[in-house]
């Protein structure tokens, strides 16, 4: 048999090959390695009788196409065999609102980590409320504590590992062995590690949420969301995007398949040059604390150690007592780290921050200020070349 006219069998592989083999079909585009980006809404059915028994394999362009359902495979394969099937969405926090809204209804309570992203703590208490759905927000480092604030409408906890912003690394299965105790279903934005550094189906998530415009898009250059649900929640998740009418734009979802093929080279650089930034940060004397889940300063890194097999590029330093200032000026020097929103393309970032008042169940305590930095695929050392400048920048504006 010839390799292109059939897809050839795959032995079982390692996920970083799942990455480079996953969703392809060449014989379905003529031997050509990657699928067409498919503008449609119209398919033509040829008779009648094919239109009303809807006989076709693809039937509107919002319910699918051959761009959308390879990269759809080709997640599915990543996550493995516990994942009954990934929706793509617009954006990340379109696949975190999606997400809650296919599993609660009205009356529910819902659990959600105090450290979580945002966007998604705003969901909670504007949309959500609005529905009749209540949030209880947790520690973060709560572990199976979480039990004491179940009420009997529970039905759902929502996890990010490591935090945004404070990186707080959350033990997934302890929660989730809770959460399934008392019938609950667990939902876990897994961006900042990845299907690659962190397996959710394993550690008991039950919908895994991916920004693919950070790490899997690669590149800045494109806004999309991934849910990826097992075989309890697909069925609901599906009705729901359904329902809904969401769907994402094939120029974006092609740019997300070409930016997964690269993910594992991508992200063990990141990976790399992050940990040695991070140690070097945490040798400066400007420098209070370097929250890095590899490093033992970050809380719950021994969970690190134990549930994940590697780290991003983000990361967060808190200074030692100095003018909000003096950190701006050490921000705006650096020529590498860009200053923006977002993160996970190929390109460093820096951005200060403050938790003060974004919490409502702990108190963030490693102080400030903060600089959140994103490590991106630049030469490590042109990078602590820059950082230097910076702090030199720091010095002068401290007096
Ligand atoms: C942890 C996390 N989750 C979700 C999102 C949302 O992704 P998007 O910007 O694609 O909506 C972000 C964006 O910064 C994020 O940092």
């Amino acid at each position: 048999m010839k390799k292109t006219e059939a897809d050839p069998p795959h032995p079982p592989s390692r996920p970083t090959t799942r990455l480079v083999t996953g969703g392809r079909d060449a014989a379905a585009n003529h031997g050509f390695v990657n699928p067409p980006v498919y503008h449609a809404s119209t398919v033509l059915y040829p008779t009648v009788a094919d239109f009303i028994a809807r006989r076709a394999r693809y039937l509107y362009g919002r319910r699918g196409t051959p761009t959308s359902e390879a990269l759809e495979n080709a997640l599915r394969e990543l996550e493995g065999p516990a994942c009954a099937g990934v929706a793509l969405l617009p954006s990340g926090l379109a696949a975190i609102s999606t997400a809650l809204i296919a599993l609660l209804g009205a009356g529910d309570h819902l659990l959600v980590t105090d450290s979580v992203y945002q966007p998604t703590r705003k969901f909670c208490d504007g949309v959500l409320k609005r529905y009749g759905i209540t949030t209880t927000y947790y520690d973060p480092l709560i572990g199976s504590d979480i039990a004491r604030l179940f009420q009997p409408n529970t039905r759902a906890v929502f996890v990010e590992a490591p935090g945004s912003l404070t990186f707080e690394v959350q033990d997934v299965p302890a929660i989730a062995q809770v959460a399934h105790a008392r019938g609950a279903l667990v939902l876990m934005d897994n961006t900042w590690a990845s299907p690659l550094y962190f397996r959710a189906f394993d550690k008991g998530v039950d919908l895994a949420v991916q920004a693919a415009t950070k790490y899997i898009g690669g590149h800045s250059d494109v806004m999309l969301g991934t849910v990826s649900a097992n075989a309890a929640t697909w069925q609901r998740l599906r009705d729901t995007v359904h329902a809904l009418g969401l769907c994402a734009g094939p120029d974006d979802i092609y740019l997300a398949l070409r930016g997964l093929r690269t993910l594992g080279v991508r992200l063990a650089q990141h990976h790399r040059s992050g940990l040695k930034i991070a140690n070097w940060l945490a040798a400066r004397p400007e420098i209070a604390r370097v929250l890095h889940p590899a490093l033992e300063s970050c809380p719950g890194h021994a969970v690190w150690r134990r549930d994940f097999s590697g780290a991003s590029g983000l990361f967060s330093i808190i200074f030692k007592p100095v003018p909000q200032a003096a950190v701006h000026a050490f921000v705006d020097e650096l020529a590498l780290f860009g200053i923006g929103v977002s993160w996970g393309g190929f390109e460093s970032l820096a951005i200060p921050f403050d938790c003060a008042g974004a919490r409502s169940a702990t108190e963030w305590t490693p102080g400030r200020p903060a600089v959140r930095l994103h490590v991106g695929l630049e030469d490590v050392d042109d990078l602590i070349g820059d950082l230097e400048r910076g702090f030199a920048a720091l010095a002068a504006a401290r007096g």
